[in-house]
C-alpha cells in the first residue's frame, strides 16, 4: 500500500487516544495518511513499502503533532461587536445587568437582524480563516442572535452554507433559547411557544441543526423552561446542550444528567451533585475559561474536581461579541492551564478527543489514530507542554484536513 502524505520525525506525536493516559504522547513518529484517512501513527519511521513516487513526506523534526483542534462551542454567527461595553464592565457592571438594561446580547441580536446573510457569512468567515490558521478544524456554531425566525434560519443557514465553502468542518446549533426577545418581554412562555410552533419545526424539516442548546440562567430560561424545552427538541430529533450554571448555581449539571443532554457547558457553579449526576450520565462537561477570564469572574469551572469525579472533561473558546472574543484555542489553553490548573496534555485532550465527544463526533475525529480522519495540526514547539508555556502567539506551522495541507507555514493554501 502506498500512503498519500506522511509526517515523520516528529518530535511528539500526541494521538489523544480513549485508551490512553494523558495525551497519548509518541516519541519521534510519524503519522501515515491516505484518502484523508488516518493509515497509523507510530514510533521510528513508517514501513517503505508505504512511501511511493507521489507521497507527500513532511519533516517535522523538533515539532509535534496533534489532532485538528476541536471548538465544541462558539457563537460563530452574528453581526456588530461590543467593544463599547468594556467601560461598562471596567466600572463593575455585572454581565446580567447589561443584559437587563437592553444591552449584551440583546444589542447583538439587533445587530444580526440589520445584517443581510452575506454579511454575517463574510465577517464569519474571517473567523473560520483565523480558527483554521490556530489549529481549528471542526468547530460548533450556535444560532441565538436572531431569535425571530427569519434571523435564526438566515444564521443556520450561512452556517451550512459556510460549512460548505471552507476547510473547517462546522457542526450547528439551534440556541433560540439564547435570551427573551423585547416583542416577548415578560412572557416567556409565549416565546417558547413561538419556538416550538414556528421554528423548531421548521429548523428540524430542513435539517439547519443537529444540536438544541439554551441558556439556562437567572432571568433568562429556568430550569423548568428548560426541561420543557428539552422534552420538545428531543420529540423532535435534537440532541441537546445546554449552558448550565454559567453563573447562578440553578442545578442547571443535574438537569443535563436527568434529560441525557450530550454536553453541558460553563459549569462555574455547578453542585458536586450535578458533578457526579455528570459523569454517572456520561455528559460531557465544556469548559469555557476565556469566560471567567473575560467577564473577571475572579473564578474557573472546577476541571480539576470534574476529571477526579470521572467526567469528561472538554475545553472551547465560547467564541462570542460579548463574553470571550478570541477564535484562538491556543488563547484559551493558557486560560485552561493557569486558571483551571490543568496539564498541557490534559488541555490538549479536552480541546480535541473530549471536544469530539460534546459534538458526538468521536467516533470520526479527536485522535489520531487508524481509521479516523486525517485532521492534524503540526505545530512548531518540540512537545505539548511548550505550546502552553510560551503563551500569547499562534505555533501552528501546518493544518491538515481530510488528508491535505490546509495551511502551511502559517499561511492558508
Ligand atoms: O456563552 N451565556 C450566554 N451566551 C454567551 C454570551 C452571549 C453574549 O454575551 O453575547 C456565552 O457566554
Ligand atoms: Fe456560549
Amino acid at each position: 500500500m502506498i500512503a498519500d502524505l506522511i509526517i515523520i520525525n516528529a518530535s511528539n506525536v500526541a494521538t489523544c487516544r480513549d485508551d490512553q493516559q494523558g495525551a497519548g504522547i509518541i516519541e519521534n513518529g510519524y503519522v501515515a495518511v491516505k484518502d484523508g484517512i488516518i493509515l497509523e501513527a507510530a514510533a521510528g519511521s513508517p514501513p517503505k513499502e508505504w512511501i511511493g513516487e507521489n507521497t507527500q513526506i513532511i519533516e517535522a523534526a523538533g515539532k509535534t503533532v496533534t489532532p485538528g483542534l476541536v471548538d465544541a462551542h462558539t457563537h460563530l454567527v452574528h453581526g456588530g461587536s461590543r467593544e463599547k461595553e468594556l467601560p461598562l464592565k471596567l466600572k463593575g457592571v455585572p454581565y446580567l445587568e447589561i443584559l437587563k438594561m437592553g444591552g449584551g446580547i440583546l444589542s447583538t441580536v439587533t445587530n444580526t437582524r440589520a445584517a443581510s446573510k452575506e454579511q454575517l457569512k463574510e465577517k464569519a468567515r474571517k473567523s473560520l480563516r483565523e480558527m483554521l490558521i490556530n489549529g481549528t478544524t471542526t468547530v460548533e456554531a450556535k444560532s441565538g442572535y436572531g431569535l425571530d425566525m427569519e434571523t435564526e434560519i438566515k444564521c443556520l443557514e450561512a452556517a451550512l452554507e459556510l460549512d460548505a465553502e471552507q476547510s473547517v468542518d462546522i457542526v450547528s446549533t439551534y440556541m433560540g433559547a439564547h435570551a427573551i426577545p423585547e416583542n416577548f418581554k415578560g412572557n416567556t412562555q409565549g416565546y417558547i411557544e413561538f419556538m416550538f410552533d414556528k421554528v423548531m419545526p421548521y429548523v428540524a424539516e430542513h435539517k439547519l441543526a443537529e444540536f438544541l442548546d439554551v441558556f439556562c440562567e437567572e432571568g433568562v430560561f429556568s430550569p423548568q423552561d428548560t426541561r420543557v424545552i428539552f422534552q420538545k427538541a428531543r420529540e423532535m430529533g435534537f440532541k441537546l446542550k445546554i449552558h448550565a450554571d454559567e453563573i447562578v448555581p440553578l442545578q442547571g449539571a443535574e438537569l443535563a444528567a436527568e434529560m441525557n443532554a450530550v454536553s453541558a457547558d460553563h459549569l462555574l457553579a455547578a453542585s458536586d451533585k450535578g458533578i457526579e449526576d455528570m459523569a454517572r450520565a456520561g455528559v460531557t462537561a465544556v469548559t469555557l475559561p476565556g469566560t471567567s477570564f473575560y467577564l473577571m469572574l475572579g473564578k474557573y469551572a472546577q476541571a480539576r474536581k470534574m476529571i477526579d469525579a470521572g467526567v469528561r472533561v472538554a475545553i472551547a473558546t465560547d467564541y462570542n461579541p460579548g463574553t470571550s472574543p478570541t477564535e484562538s484555542l491556543q488563547t484559551i489553553m493558557s486560560f485552561a492551564c493557569f486558571g483551571m490548573k490543568l496539564t498541557p496534555e490534559e488541555i490538549i485532550k479536552a480541546m480535541t478527543l473530549n471536544g469530539a465527544y460534546a459534538l458526538d463526533r468521536q467516533q470520526t475525529i479527536g485522535s489520531i489514530e487508524k481509521g479516523k480522519k486525517a485532521d492534524l495540526v503540526i505545530f512548531d514547539a518540540p512537545n505539548v507542554d511548550y505550546i502552553v508555556y510560551h503563551y500569547g502567539i499562534n505555533h501552528v506551522d501546518t493544518v491538515i484536513k481530510d488528508g491535505k495541507v490546509v495551511v502551511k507555514n502559517r499561511q492558508i493554501v
